[in-house]
């Protein structure tokens, strides 16, 4: 570990401290247990798909795959950590990593699953609903309280520069595994060579991914939650995209590149292209005090013109946007909160932790937020050729060029995706 990482992780520990003890001072409260939650088997199985901390307590041990464990924080006390570690020989037992948390930690290594020790007014969160102490802590404590989880999630929305490295680190490891995947495409691999070419690259297992690699070649990249790998490649390749990520530390890169096939038109390129200077354009928009909502509608301005100089739409930018037309092409939002979750939370909420929900118009929109310093986000505009969003259009005298859309639609779609982190002065660019 460099020796600017361990202080920086000292000073996130201690900033950690700091605001805990202000929340559960605001709160009244003398203690806050935190549960790592656990996975549950399959139905009728002894197996489980993979697993996540709960955000609250990898915020404090970057682990991502903590069961079983409580942490314990108390204001002016070190923090306790009940660390399941079972005394199994069917697995490695639980080992700890050489990072200056476990120093500042008192670690209570726990061959049972146990019920954490409460004391004065406490409260609870976490995933409990499956424990059998549950009932029996909801007695004792006030358990997920609104107003704390709120205060937390806040917390989390703002990175220290400990965090701000991580995702950095996220990112490098990530684009290896995109620089892979682009040569795999090259060499016209089919989607799972692809997919296998990222994981090598990027150095980690399908389950330590933080969320499922979406890889679509084709019409596939035009599927935004695209779910599967193809065995084998097909006869022609017009576009590959690949939206995948990479956890360090607990903290999540969620990167997308589009990348042009040989076989398709040219028009394809063109848009690609234009993608790109849209993504690195919203980018240098990143700022204290701007508003992502318009940041957002600023995307759908530009994906406008973006339509009218490549000859999509025949009419002007700004009818492309009051007529919905942009919507139909990208149905997403421009982004994200990103952290410990890719989606990372607070993203809905005004400062003071009253909802902030998505604008009507833009339903899928996941931040509304004021940008301030210390927020990392995605920016992440797209451009696709979806039959279920352009059908009802059809039926419209909308001077929308239909045999273009119908020629680029085994391109699937289009998205860029990086990762920004809001400066005092404006935006970092985390993505390489
Ligand atoms: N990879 C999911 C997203 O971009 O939000
Ligand atoms: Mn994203
Ligand atoms: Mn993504």
């Amino acid at each position: 570990m460099s020796t600017s990482l361990f202080n920086l992780q000292r000073d996130h520990i201690a900033h950690l401290q700091h605001a805990y003890a202000e929340i559960l001072a605001d709160q009244k409260l003398d203690s806050l247990a935190i549960y790592s939650g656990h996975a549950s088997t399959h139905f009728a199985d002894d197996h489980a798909p993979p697993f996540q901390t709960y955000g609250h307590l990898m915020h404090w041990v970057g682990l991502a795959d903590v069961q079983h464990s409580w942490l314990i924080i108390q204001p002016e006390k070190r923090p306790q950590l009940y660390l399941y570690a079972p005394a199994d020989f069917w697995h490695l037992p639980t080992q700890l990593p050489e990072e200056p948390w476990v120093t500042e930690f008192d670690i209570h290594l726990c061959s049972d699953k146990i019920a954490p020790p409460l004391t004065g007014k406490t409260a609870v969160i976490g995933d409990i609903g499956r424990l059998t102490s549950g009932a029996q802590l909801a007695s004792k404590a006030d358990v997920q309280p609104e107003p704390v989880i709120t205060a937390l999630d806040e917390l989390r929305l703002f990175k220290t520069p400990y965090e701000i490295a991580c995702l950095r680190e996220a990112n490098r490891l990530a684009i290896a595994g995109h620089q892979a995947a682009q040569a795999a495409f090259m060499g016209a691999s089919a989607e799972l060579d692809i997919q296998l070419a990222y994981l090598g690259a990027s150095r980690q297992r399908e389950s330590n991914v933080p969320y499922q690699n979406i890889i679509g070649l084709n019409a596939h990249a035009g599927v935004l939650h695209y779910q599967h790998y193809d065995l084998s490649a097909p006869k022609q390749r017009y576009s590959l995209l690949v939206d995948a990520g990479r956890r360090f530390r607990g903290y999540c890169a969620d990167i997308t590149r589009t990348y042009v096939g040989p076989d398709a038109p040219s028009v394809f390129g063109e848009l690609v292209t234009a993608m790109q200077g849209l993504k690195d354009a919203l980018v240098k928009d990143v700022a204290p005090d701007v508003s992502f909502v318009s940041l957002h509608e600023q995307m759908h301005q530009q994906l406008g013109e973006i339509l009218v100089a490549n000859n999509l739409f025949k009419g002007t930018a700004n009818q492309a946007v009051t007529e919905g037309i942009t919507r139909a092409f990208c149905p997403h939002g421009l982004g994200h909160s990103l952290g410990l979750q890719v989606h990372d939370v607070a993203g809905l909420r005004h400062p003071d932790g009253t909802p902030a929900p998505a604008p009507e118009q833009h339903p899928a929109l996941r931040l509304t937020r004021t940008l301030r310093p210390g927020m990392v986000i995605t920016i992440e505009p797209g451009l696709y050729f979806i039959h279920m969003l352009l059908a009802p259009l059809r039926n419209t005298d909308l001077p929308i060029n239909w045999q273009l859309v119908d020629q680029l639609a085994p391109c699937g779609g289009i998205r860029i995706e990086d990762n920004v982190v809001v400066t005092e002065s404006g935006f970092a660019n985390l993505t390489p």
